[in-house]
């Protein structure tokens, strides 16, 4: 083999290396957004570990009161076990999406101004244990003007 013969082989050698390498991570990135433990996320980052999701899980259901099915629908319908948790039917669930940017919201607008009690809001902070909060107690329930 003459030495440009060789250079070139030499040159394709790597150039196939390099690209069954590349093929090799994309397979390796697709495959890992193909298992992604949950599949409808949209508010938790889609990286969120299964033990802090529950525990923000726990964390909702404990703060309104209810069990996981006050969210999440039964699959098939009625029946105890089995919830599927993907599911968007119960609009509870869109209203918790909802609660979970305004409480992410008021958090940062706290951060900026004001916290020198190191407190942050949390869906407990509202709720304690009622899916309505229960605000019959306190009188006072000024709306800022708007
Ligand atoms: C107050 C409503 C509420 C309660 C109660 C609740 N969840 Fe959720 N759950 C949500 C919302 C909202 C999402 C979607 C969050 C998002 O879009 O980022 C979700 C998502 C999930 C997911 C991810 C599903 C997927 O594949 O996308 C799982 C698993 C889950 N919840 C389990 C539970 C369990 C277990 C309980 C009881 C301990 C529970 N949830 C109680 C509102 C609730
Ligand atoms: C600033 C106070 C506040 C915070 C914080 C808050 N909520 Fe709420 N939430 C409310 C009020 C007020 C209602 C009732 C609205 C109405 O009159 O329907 C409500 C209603 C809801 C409902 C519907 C109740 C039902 O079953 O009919 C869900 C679900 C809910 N909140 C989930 C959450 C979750 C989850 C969080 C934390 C991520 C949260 N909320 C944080 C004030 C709050």
């Amino acid at each position: 083999m003459s030495n440009v013969v060789r250079t070139l082989a030499l040159g394709l050698g790597l150039f196939l290396a390099a690209c069954a390498a590349m093929q090799q991570q994309k397979a390796q990135a697709s495959r890992a957004a193909d298992t992604g433990e949950f599949h409808n996320l949209q508010v938790f980052p889609q990286n969120i570990s299964h033990d802090e999701l529950i525990a923000n899980m726990r964390g909702f259901a404990k703060a309104l009161g209810t069990r996981c099915d006050h969210c999440h629908v039964s699959n098939p319908p009625g029946s105890k076990e089995q919830l599927d948790f993907a599911s968007d039917a119960k609009p509870e669930k869109n209203v918790a999406r909802a609660m979970m940017r305004m409480t992410r919201g008021a958090n940062d607008q706290i951060a900026k101004a004001v916290n020198p009690h190191g407190q942050m809001i949390t869906c407990n902070t509202c709720h304690r244990g009622h899916t309505v909060p229960d605000v019959t107690a306190a009188e006072g329930g000024a709306t800022p003007g708007r």
